[in-house]
């Protein structure tokens, strides 16, 4: 496959841009065309930031899977879509040529079809990292089912939350699945999820870990089982369902600065136009190049770089059940040696922690198959990109360090491998199509280089949320209302005298733990479900590998064990709550939090102490007790 929209060279990727500015309808217009659509759209793009209302192919008629899988049969039906690395290395790997995944692809369609799922319904999908996670998300586009994955690190309680706010009646999750030597029960978190669900009808269990599970007479199947049935209806095959552009394709929730996640709608034409030109693009994607992204499908990463992205260009995709340093710190370095991989995507955090385990782990394997690197999630430091740089791409690789968001669907500012130079700590340069922004406090646009503000994006690209599901309301104020006429990214960024974007962090109430999102008030709203906590304050800090650390302030009525027990209930609860992810790294027990007298927390003063700062705190005149300022500071942890 050829790819008519692959930028070759520099002054390629400088005309493209001022082509895709000047008219941006033009310029799209060129890149969808070489996709297959069942009906060609009436027009590029219409659009307003106010309400919001964005749509791009306007009547265009497709579906995603179509241009994933069966647009591909005639010229790489044999080639490997999806090479499945397992978790334990001695266990066999897994090759899925497009032929068979169509094939897979068709049945489940029909197992979900067969189980009463229709188009428009919403689906929840809790599982590892097995190839059934991605025949999962295909099979639903497939039918038109609208899929919300869900990370296997989530606790119950945040799925209920999710299947609620999505009023999802349907669930394909594992028995369990294996993460390093860590076996997670995921159908017993849906159990306990499903509690007080009553409404979910089916929940379709794919067997990996065998691990004892419950099945619930009438609700709970198979998917084997249900494999078998579909087998002896006779027809193999499940014809794609004609969707609209802008039918949503999916749902992923988000961490936001209010307790509660979005959920994240993204449509399909926009979305698949978007990822396959980016994943195209940014990492120079060649014909036989495999493609390695380190993510978990059930983040953004993982369903734009690792499923859809890929495969509608027909690359190979490997899908890693396992974690970084489990047996050892080489498990990555292993993995290109063993099936020469070309392209490496994963996590500053990754890095850094490899970094940590010194050269010993990269040494003795062959990483000479490597041509491109990539990053993200999180601002990259100097050191950690240096490493990546020297000891993994052997100064001969690019490194792309892309920065995107959950939101926008697929890497808008970036370097292009071996096109556009990369700079260490920089996002660089936004891809054509994408026009950012910096604005000051009060949205006024600050132009020419050497600037820093809010990062904002000015026109539509096709694959910007469209919604935040049943909260239209919410995505406006969230994202459209900041700033008029403008995508705000909730990012603060600087331009470099080159014109090249740095990415600086939050700017808003969220952290950035190890790459994943997570708000503030979201910790703070479960450590307060612990029965003993009086209130809490929840700010981030620097921390080595994480990137950002979480620190809690909690405020505790009476204490009866020790400080180092209550902790650990509090940990406890936490991880019920929303799961491990969002565990507070320290926590400091204080008999009060700095106020002002509106009793608005302010929360400068404790990111300085948790930031190991205890000099210039700034002005404190305006707290109701000044004298908490000092506990505090004398009690840092
Ligand atoms: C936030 C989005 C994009 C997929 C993974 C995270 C931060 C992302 C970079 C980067 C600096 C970055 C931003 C952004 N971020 N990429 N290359 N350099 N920061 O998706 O969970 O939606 O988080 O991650 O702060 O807003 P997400």
């Amino acid at each position: 496959m050829s790819y008519s929209f692959q930028i070759k060279d520099a002054a390629g990727y400088q005309s493209a841009y001022k082509k895709s500015v000047s008219d941006p309808e033009g310029f799209w217009g060129d890149v969808a065309s070489s996709f297959y659509w069942r009906k060609k759209w009436d027009k590029v793009l219409d659009w307003n930031f106010k309400e919001p209302n964005i749509k791009w192919f306007v009547n265009g008629k497709l579906n995603i899977t179509e241009n994933c899988l069966d647009r591909h049969l005639g010229t790489l039906g044999n080639r490997p879509a999806i090479i499945w690395e397992p978790n334990d290395p001695e266990e066999h790997h897994r090759v899925i040529t497009y032929r068979d995944l169509y094939n897979k692809v068709s049945q489940f369609a029909n197992v979900l079809k067969n189980n009463g799922v229709k188009k428009g319904d919403r689906v929840c999908i809790y599982m590892g990292m097995i190839p059934e996670l991605a025949i999962a998300v295909l099979a639903c586009a497939r039918i038109g089912a609208i899929h919300s994955v869900v990370f296997g690190g989530f606790s119950a309680q945040s799925i209920a939350d999710r299947l609620y706010d999505a009023n999802a009646e349907y669930i394909i999750t594992c028995d369990g699945a294996f993460r390093g030597n860590k076996d997670i029960p995921l159908k017993s978190v849906i159990d306990d999820a499903l509690v007080g669900c009553r409404f979910v009808k089916k929940v379709i269990v794919a067997t990996r870990t065998r691990t004892p599970v419950s099945m619930l007479k009438g609700r709970d199947v198979w998917w084997e089982d249900e494999i078998k049935k579909v087998e002896t209806m006779g027809n193999p095959d499940c014809p794609a369902e004609e969707m609209d552009a802008e039918d949503p394709l999916f749902i992923l929730y988000t961490s936001g600065s209010t307790g509660k996640p979005k959920g994240v709608v993204h449509s399909c034409a926009g979305y698949m136009v978007y990822t396959t030109y980016s994943f195209v693009n940014v990492f120079q994607y060649q014909p036989g190049d495999i493609h390695f992204c380190t993510a978990d499908i059930g983040w953004i990463t993982g369903h734009s770089y690792i499923v859809y992205g890929p495969l509608a260009a027909g690359a190979t995709t490997l899908m890693f059940e396992g974690v970084p340093t489990w047996p050892d710190a080489g498990r990555f370095w292993d993995i290109i040696d063993k099936y020469k991989v070309n392209i490496l995507y994963t996590a500053p955090t990754a890095i850094r922690s490899l970094m940590g385990f010194g050269l010993g782990p990269v040494q003795g394997h062959d990483l000479s198959s490597l041509k491109v690197l990539g990053t993200v999630g999180e601002p990259i430091n100097e050191e950690a990109w240096h490493w990546y740089d020297e000891h993994i791409g052997k100064k001969r690789c690019p490194i792309v360090d892309t920065w995107w968001q959950t939101e926008t669907g697929g890497v808008l500012i970036s370097n292009m491998a071996g096109i556009t130079p990369g700079k260490p700590a920089h996002a660089t340069l936004p891809l054509p199509g994408v026009q950012p922004v910096l604005v000051d406090e009060k949205g006024v646009e600050l132009e020419g280089n050497g600037v820093s503000g809010n990062l904002c994006i000015k026109h539509p690209w096709p694959s910007i949320l469209r919604t935040t599901y049943g909260d239209h309301e919410r995505c406006r104020v969230n994202y459209f209302a900041t700033y008029e006429n403008m995508y705000f990214t909730g990012d603060g960024a600087l331009r470099d005298e080159e014109g090249n974007y740095r990415i600086t962090g939050r700017v808003d109430d969220v952290l950035n733990v190890s790459g994943h999102r997570i708000g503030t008030a979201e910790v703070e709203n479960a450590i307060n479900m612990h029965a003993g906590v009086v209130e809490s304050a929840v700010v981030g800090y620097p921390h080595d590998i994480k990137g950002q650390g979480i620190y809690a302030y909690v405020v505790f009525g009476q204490m009866h064990g020790d400080e180092a027990l209550t902790r650990q209930d509090i940990l406890q609860t936490v991880t019920r709550v929303i799961g491990p992810i969002a565990k507070p790294d320290k926590i400091q027990f204080v008999s009060g939090l700095p106020k002002t007298r509106s009793g608005k927390i302010m929360r400068r003063i404790l990111r300085k102490v948790a930031e190991g700062e205890t000099e210039n705190l700034g002005d404190t005149s305006t707290l109701l007790d000044p004298g908490v300022v000092e506990e505090i500071k004398n009690g840092k942890i």
